[in-house]
């Protein structure tokens, strides 16, 4: 763990209760990847900028005081990293207040930590998904934010994940369309056409989805940002897309399967296309890998 200026033990990163983090739960966090690139002997981090983009606008939303400049930020990230040579790596860095209510309060401190992970992405062999009973959150931060108190209610829809026995549970938004899943956007394949709720449908704006949406345009594929149906989601092939899993396909939802062989090309072609990019095999990887060092 990066924490309080260096890296530390794991048992050593150490908040007190009664900080705000733990009060009010008052953090906000992105999950980044770092692709080791053997050759060069280095990290690359996948879309750093928009991670960074993202991560201060949720402090803006959350009223979270940011505890540094961007170049500390990546600087940090860099020496986590640099303890994890030779492996791909998710990063975790997370703004919090430590002390005060509001970033207007005189007593309002922000500080920062990082969590460093082996990154090694596994799908189970079949992947069931249900439409949750709940609805995604509104509220003043709103789910285009990560913040770590809007995720409270994923213990909730983790319940009923498991009560269900299946691996994700998707959310419609207040209006009754699709609005994501846990951790991932939703994308609908259907032949070389790839379908994504738009941000308006109170959703994260995953910066996974717009790597692919971007494959997606630069091979020729129809790309709709729209309102989605429930019952789209069973006349489609479904993928998921979020920076810890990737692209995942999904094989049913609320018990529909959907047997597409075009859209499965498609979904296949979109997947192998979004691991080049991640090697940096690809004409788009210059826009979106980052040396890290
Ligand atoms: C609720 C939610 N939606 C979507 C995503 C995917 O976003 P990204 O591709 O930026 O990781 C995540 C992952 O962090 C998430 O937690």
């Amino acid at each position: 763990m990066w924490f309080n200026g260096a890296c530390v033990p794991w048992e050593d990163a150490r908040v007190h209760v009664w900080d705000e983090l733990a009060l009010r739960g008052a953090n906000v966090f992105e999950g980044i990847t770092a692709f080791w690139n053997a050759a060069e002997r280095r990290h690359e981090v996948l879309a750093g900028d928009a991670h960074l983009d993202r991560l201060y606008q949720s402090a803006l939303a959350a009223d979270i005081p940011a505890p540094m400049e961007r170049a500390g930020v990546f600087a940090a990230l860099a020496e986590v990293a640099a303890h994890m040579g030779g492996m791909d790596i998710y990063l975790r860095p997370t703004f919090y207040a430590k002390r005060g209510r509001s970033t207007l309060a005189l007593d309002s401190e922000g500080a920062m930590y990082i969590g460093g992970f082996p990154y090694r992405p596994s799908a189970p062999p079949a992947v069931r998904a249900i439409v949750s009973s709940h609805r995604r959150f509104g509220g003043p931060i709103g789910a285009h934010a990560k913040s770590g108190g809007s995720y409270l209610d994923f213990r909730v829809f983790e319940r009923e994940r498991l009560q269900h026995g299946v691996d994700h549970v998707f959310f419609l938004n207040d209006h009754g369309h699709v609005a994501e899943a846990d951790g991932a956007a939703i994308l609908l394949i259907r032949d070389k056409q790839v379908i994504t709720p738009s941000v308006a449908s109170g959703v994260l704006d995953s910066i996974t989805k717009r790597i692919v949406l971007d494959i997606a345009r630069g091979l020729g594929y129809r790309v709709e940002e729209r309102p989605v149906r429930r019952d789209e989601l069973y006349q489609a092939k479904v993928v998921l897309a979020g920076t810890l899993l990737g692209l995942r396909n999904v094989d049913t939802v609320d018990g529909h399967a959907t047997v597409d062989a075009g859209a499965e090309d498609t979904a296949a072609t979109l997947a192998a296309e979004y691991g080049r990019l991640c090697r940096g095999e690809s004409s788009l990887a210059s826009a979106y890998l980052t040396p890290l060092t």
